[in-house]
């Protein structure tokens, strides 16, 4: 128990702490742990599952003889196509309320990027009326159809968080740090409001991932990386979304479906990779990430999202055992089924337009968010040759339609008639912005405090960092748009920022605050709040290499080794979707306070733990506790430094700061950066050469010629000096790439809007250009003819990935992601390349 001596007092004094810090010791055991004692477990399965290990579950919805009654005359009367209609969900980007009419769609959603009229930004009033419009073309039955209601799915994962105006609550992450699951409950109630103000009936939420390994980009969306604290909040979450489980009719009151997901061990892939791979033995799989599926069944959630992610190298999404073997026959789940975003499309031996195997294996519903035409038509005709049994057709339809009936879907009249809807006060209420700022205050973990917290009323404050006043910022991924990027304050109407709320409270108690992003002050402070940290990302764009802050925002270390010089009390308040390795921080300052990702309330909730009275005692308790260890190093490599359940409070006796040992970070790179300031990154290289590979040179040091002289690379300047390589061909074909020895997989970023980014300043340019991908093989990559006109300045330059895929490359083994192939005299330099999605001039794909 390394663990317990660690920080040891703290966890001492408190018997709640003591528990958590057990229990953590034994799911640091669970996860490391290769096979179960007796020797019976095994990570090396092929990947099918033995349902007869896993428990049974009641689901306890109660079975009505006269709804099922209406599901099997619905059965007799429905043609076909109706049934597989009802099996297709189609993503707002790509589908309009005449395909609904027409293919009678079971349900709609709205990606992370997409929203009515084709804007993410639609304001609140366009999501009713499309609600409106997806509907009554549903129930259309001019056509003489059956005329089926439509659902509509969001993420409204903390919070109504597509929405301008909502109640944005704290992530996961920052929830499960709050240990307090009635709390939970009343953040589902109030998320099921606002999501009904609009229109929609269904959110893909709570994401119920057990998170084994923080550098997933998707870390934040799980509450903790112990199993038994996220099961202890999911029967809570799903009441408060759902209500009780005897409910229905729940479009009679102000309830909305919930959807567990991602189906299964989503956060136990290897590396902590995205849509990857859980290399772990069926025990390991039940009892740390089926767990909370527990609480979900028996509080009757609706539908359950299957994962992206494979388990023992085999694909969720088409695998039998577990879906239908385990979650319906032996866990007794009696809602339906659903796919992630074209995530049928990995599975083996499936394309986005036709994957049978997702029904065989007891899917319900495809999302098939661009691809429905095609899934539709495909098992359409995989029905009508009788491929698919029609017993599994009519399951998949009675299953939808089991919970439409339980929504109380086919009475509840068009979504802007059903209660709350256009009730725009409920959306960003100040009661649920009460909630909120709740949720706030007990998530923000203390991990030190040399005496200079609480800050006392009346004080004058400096608030400082790039991160103070920036909500969407605060708010993190899955906020607005899907990365949560491209946002600004005017965004989130009626939200605070983290200064805008510590100017307030520092205001009200007759003290002052002034905002000062580098630390320059004209009058000496009483003390400072430097707020650092990371910035939103959402998916496999924020999977990283390491437990290290991205080198780019580590800047205001500077800033508080400034101030602490200066004699100025400094409070480090970190926005993070995780625990990382913050040393020199948590050196450099007085006081650390772990903020995670705490959404519109952030500000306040803040304000109201780090200010205290005119007496100079705290107005509100610190109480949060980690939800999953902080790390020592990047790596992890030498255990944790804070372990899973620890946090300090005011009444934590002060100890002496001991220094704490910071290592090179210059070295932990983003995994997605190719080649930065002119230099290839670590196991990169720049490699210049014929178009047909001949003559290949690898440039390391300049200036440099190649290609038998027909080519002559110098340093030149970008927005650092020497950050470009220039290369001037004279003449003839030549081939600028980047490349690696190890072979990268793509897939993943090739599933969604990620573009290889390279910045560019031509200054002479080439008869012709094109942008060329390489793999692993022979044959294997492809090519997209591209325009680089001449610029007098760097342009960022993106074209996406799915453009080499469709062109025939296979992005699993990919060695080199770019290549820029020319012909004729060219003069350029380049600066950069790596992944994104932020692109200043997106290439087309012809
Ligand atoms: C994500 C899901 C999400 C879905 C719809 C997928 O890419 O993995 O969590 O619910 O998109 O936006
Ligand atoms: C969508 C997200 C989705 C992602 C999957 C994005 O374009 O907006 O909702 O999760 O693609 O790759």
């Amino acid at each position: 128990m390394e663990y317990a001596a660690r920080g040891g007092e703290t966890v001492l004094n408190r018997p709640m702490r003591l528990a958590l810090v057990f229990v953590a010791a034994l799911t640091l055991n669970a996860c490391s742990r290769e096979a179960a004692p007796g020797g019976t477990a095994s990570a090396e399965g092929d990947g099918t599952a033995h349902p007869e290990i896993w428990p049974e579950y009641k689901y306890p919805v109660p079975v009505d003889p006269a709804v099922e009654a209406k599901i099997a005359d619905l059965l007799k009367t429905m043609t076909l196509e109706e049934k597989i209609g009802q099996l297709v969900q189609a993503d707002l980007c790509c589908v309009t309320p005449d395909d609904v009419r027409k293919y009678n769609l079971g349900s709609i959603l709205v990606g992370g990027n997409s929203g009515p009229n084709g804007n993410d930004l639609s304001p609140a009033p366009d999501w009713l009326k499309a609600a409106d419009g997806f509907y009554l073309a549903s129930v259309d039955k001019s056509d003489g159809g059956v005329g089926i209601p439509v659902i509509w799915g969001t993420d409204a994962v903390h919070g109504h968080s597509n929405i301008i105006g909502a109640t944005i609550f704290p992530h996961n992450i920052g929830l499960g740090a709050a240990h307090d699951p009635a709390l939970i409950e009343r953040i589902g109630a109030a998320t099921a409001k606002e999501i009904r103000v609009t229109g929609q009936e269904w959110t893909f939420a709570p994401t119920v991932t057990v998170p084994q390994d923080y550098r997933w980009g998707r870390a934040y969306e799980g509450y903790s990386s112990d199993p038994k604290l996220v099961a202890s909040y999911v029967g809570a979450m799903v009441r408060g979304l759902q209500g009780t489980p005897d409910e229905t009719n729940l479009l009679a009151h102000d309830k909305v479906i919930a959807s567990t997901k991602h189906f299964l061990a989503d956060g136990g892939t290897k590396g902590g990779v995205d849509q990857g791979d859980a290399q772990i033995s069926e025990e390991d799989l039940r009892d740390i990430h089926g767990l909370p599926y527990g609480p979900a069944i028996q509080n009757g959630v609706a539908t359950v999202m299957v994962s992206f992610s494979s388990w023992q190298g085999k694909k969720l999404t088409g695998n039998k055992s577990l879906i239908t073997g385990v979650l319906k026959d032996r866990m007794g789940f009696g809602g339906f089924v659903v796919s992630d975003w074209n995530a049928h499309g990995q599975v083996e031996g499936c394309t986005n337009n036709s994957c049978p195997q997702g029904l065989l294996a007891g899917l319900d519903m495809y999302m098939a968010p661009d691809s429905w035409k095609g899934v539709y038509e495909d098992l359409l005709k995989r029905a009508k040759a009788g491929e698919i049994p029609m017993e599994r057709i009519d399951d998949a339809v009675a299953r939808i339609l089991r919970v439409k009936f339980r929504l109380g879907l086919f009475e509840a009249g068009k979504p802007s008639d059903r209660p709350l809807a256009g009730d725009w006060k409920v959306l960003g209420s100040p009661e649920h912005r009460e909630i909120s700022r709740e949720a706030v205050r007990k998530s923000l973990v203390l991990l030190k405090n040399q005496g200079v917290l609480p800050l006392k009323a009346g004080a004058r404050l400096l608030v400082a960092g790039d991160g103070a006043d920036d909500i969407a910022r605060a708010s993190g991924g899955w906020t607005i748009s899907w990365q949560g990027t491209g946002l600004t304050n005017a965004m989130f109407p009626g939200g605070t920022s983290l200064w805008a709320g510590l100017k307030q409270a520092a205001e009200a108690g007759g003290g002052s605050a002034v905002l000062s992003p580098d630390g320059s002050f004209t009058q000496k402070p009483d003390a400072a709040v430097v707020v650092f940290g990371e910035k939103p990302y959402a998916e496999f764009q924020g999977d990283r290499a390491t437990l290290a802050l991205d080198a780019d925002l580590t800047g205001p270390y500077a800033t508080m080794k400034k101030l602490k010089a200066q004699g100025i009390p400094v409070v480090a308040v970190m926005i993070t979707g995780r625990p990382l390795y913050v040393n020199p921080a948590l050196n450099a300052a007085d006081a650390f306070v772990v903020a995670w990702l705490p959404g519109t309330e952030g500000g306040k909730g803040l304000a109201d733990v780090l200010i205290g009275d005119a007496a100079g005692k705290p107005r509100f308790q610190f109480t949060g506790l980690l939800p999953a260890a902080w790390p020592k190093t990047p790596d992890m490599a030498d255990g944790a430094l804070y372990p899973f359940g620890y946090g300090l409070t005011y009444a934590t006796p002060r100890a002496a700061w001991k220094a704490l040992a910071e290592i090179d970070e210059s070295s932990a790179g983003d995994a997605r950066v190719y080649f930065t300031k002119g230099v290839p990154a670590s196991s990169w290289s720049l490699v210049l050469g014929n178009i047909d590979r001949g003559e290949e040179k690898r440039i390391t040091t300049v200036p440099a010629d190649a290609i038998g002289g027909r080519a002559h690379i110098t340093a030149t300047d970008a927005a650092v000096q020497e950050g470009a390589r220039r290369i001037v061909v004279s003449d003839g074909g030549a081939a600028l790439a980047v490349s690696s020895h190890d072979p990268l997989n793509l897939s993943r970023e090739t599933n969604g809007d990620v573009m290889v980014l390279f910045t560019v300043k031509v200054s002479k340019a080439p008869a012709k250009a094109a942008l060329a991908l390489r793999c692993d093989g022979s044959g294997c990559g492809s090519r997209e003819p591209v325009t680089l006109p001449v610029t007098n300045s760097f342009v960022r330059y993106g074209l996406q990935l799915k453009c080499f895929a469709g062109k025939g490359a296979d992005m699993s083994k990919v060695t080199a992601p770019f290549i820029l192939e020319t012909t004729g005299p060219a003069d350029y330099a380049l600066a950069e390349v790596r992944l994104g999605t932020d692109a200043e001039k997106v290439l087309p794909c012809n």
